[in-house]
């Protein structure tokens, strides 16, 4: 299980533990912490991203692969397809069955709206389902959306729209308790309060959770209500185009079953687009923690139809990606267990970072020690890492604390053998999380394309350059809810005029024009699934 050079790195862990548990590092001073991310964040290297050579955000950088997603041919032959008889009508269509569209879609039929939620995968496939260290929301003493808000700005840079930060943080407690109404069981203390731990960057203990599988249990919860109301949902039937009408308004999308290739078409008044992120492009060849769904479907259909993205040459890297066993490369370890004490070593046993500094900073700071520092550890894989020195939270909590709070990530050690209470865990980061996305107002709706909205991480400007831990579960659901809210108020207002796909038609002219070759898009999954 362990080589001999291993064990040896690990037993200079060991000897500091003692010495670490009073210890912890500072956290850095603004101008350290800007220099760092600019020599070693892989947003700051010049190979990771390029400028768009064509829609509205020509000239903007974003990384190469999403470049090449964002610069791709429709899938469909727009001319072939007849939009007058619809597969579907619908108030409301949702596209994505993550958290966001499940909230938007429970929220939307509320309201009265006649719904229809279309997913590539099944029904829960998505990153929300895989989310495990928690969700912050003010819901304690001494704590406040003020308080939220301030720190949020703050893991941002203060580049955050704050319109949409606001939101976040005022919806926080109410969010909180719709999810316990409808049964959704967070861990408590002995007193049945909700047990809540700190997070990076964060200045109160907000952070509450369902053991480490905070986004399993919210994700169930979601998904019973939405079998209980029958709201229709169709399955591996992904959106690959927005439908817009004559007045610019979206009206709907084409969707392609993933398995017959059928094309599929769906008219709405309104439509949200809850389609997830972009781990799956691999960005910067980092292994990624995201669902294999992750491919920016949504931005790519948005680009098109002429939405605007912002923040998207801003990327997080999770610092505690799993870097051993090989099994498990690029798997998340969750911020949790920083939250419970545990601190980040080098192969000398020694800290090099506050622990729960942000992510930007503790991943940068990560590669820094295994590339200029001779700090990190090398499998026999090549793999480089440091040490997450996870036995610390046995002695701060007590004996059995990492088998009772984090069951989920002991059981995955476990069955390759490794005792993570007993030893220290390699680790190295891993791609997480879209900082970016397309731009919207503080009711979820596209700022160039009136009757879209978007909801979770395929939205922007919420969380800067750089999202706290926590605050993605937390605003699948206010954008979700608030989404399908305004949704299901404008298909009250509205009835789609006559469809078209002329956007799709000028954008394919427009990459004609440039010469530009990238294919087509959306990917729909990674080109390593067939
Ligand atoms: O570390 C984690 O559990 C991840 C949480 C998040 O990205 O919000």
């Amino acid at each position: 299980m362990f080589t001999d050079e291993m064990r040896a790195c690990m037993r200079k862990v060991e000897e500091t533990r003692a010495r670490r548990l009073n210890d912890s590092l500072a956290p850095l001073e603004p101008a350290d912490k800007q220099e760092l991310l600019q020599q070693f964040h892989p947003d700051y290297r010049q190979d990771t991203q390029r400028r768009l050579r064509a829609g509205p955000n020509e000239g903007n950088r974003v990384p190469v692969e999403l470049a090449d997603v964002l610069e791709g041919y429709t899938r469909i032959d727009p001319g072939s397809i007849c939009l007058q008889n619809p597969d579907y009508e619908a108030d409301v269509l949702i596209i994505g069955g993550g958290g966001a569209g499940a909230a938007a879609a429970l929220t939307a039929h509320a309201r009265g709206a006649d719904v229809l939620l279309a997913t590539k995968l099944r029904l829960g496939d998505a990153n929300t389902m895989m989310a495990q260290g928690g969700m912050q929301a003010s819901t304690k003493q001494g704590d406040s959306p003020a308080i939220h808000f301030l720190d949020i700005l703050g893991g941002g840079g203060f580049t955050n729209r704050r319109e949409l930060v606001r939101a976040l943080t005022m919806d926080g407690p109410h969010i909180v308790k719709w999810l316990q109404d409808l049964g959704c069981m967070f861990s408590r203390d002995e007193d049945g309060t909700l047990h809540t731990i700190h997070g990076g960057g964060t200045s109160r203990r907000r952070t509450l959770f369902a053991g480490d599988y905070t986004g399993a249990e919210i994700m169930r919860t979601l998904r019973d209500e939405l079998l209980n109301h029958a709201i229709p949902v169709v399955e591996f039937s992904p959106a690959v185009e927005l439908l817009l009408d004559g007045e610019g308004r979206c009206a709907g999308a084409i969707m392609q079953n993933m398995e017959t290739g059928q094309t599929l078409v769906a008219r709405a008044a309104s439509t949200i687009v809850a389609t997830g992120g972009f781990g799956r492009l691999h960005v910067s060849g980092f292994p990624t923690t995201n669902h294999y769904g992750a491919t920016a479907d949504g931005l790519a259909l948005a680009y098109r139809a002429g939405c605007t993205l912002i923040f998207l040459d801003s990327t997080q890297y999770h610092p505690t990606g799993v870097a051993y066993p090989e099994q498990m490369v690029g798997q998340l370890v969750t911020e949790k267990m920083r939250g419970l004490g545990a601190q980040l070593v080098n192969a000398h046993g020694e800290q090099f970072v506050y622990s729960l500094e942000t992510r930007d900073a503790v991943s940068s700071a990560i590669i820094r020690e295994c590339t200029e520092r001779e700090g990190g550890f090398r499998t026999e894989t090549g793999q480089a890492g440091v040490w997450l020195d996870s036995p610390m939270i046995e002695q701060l909590h007590g004996s059995g604390t990492i088998e009772r709070e984090l069951p989920a990530m002991y059981r995955q050690y476990r069955r390759f053998g490794i005792d993570m209470s007993e030893y220290p865990i390699l680790v190295y980061p891993t791609l997480h999380y879209q900082n970016g996305g397309i731009e919207i107002d503080e009711r979820g709706e596209s700022l160039q394309v009136p009757n879209l909205f978007v909801a979770g991480e395929a939205a922007g400007g919420i969380h800067g350059r750089n999202r706290l831990g926590g605050n993605s579960l937390l605003d699948t659901l206010v954008f979700g809810r608030r989404a399908g809210t305004e949704a299901a108020i404008r298909s009250d207002q509205y009835s789609p005029g006559q469809l078209h796909l002329e956007h799709a038609c000028d954008y394919n002219q427009q990459l004609r024009e440039r010469d530009l070759d990238s294919g087509i898009s959306p990917r729909l999954l990674p080109d390593y699934v067939s």
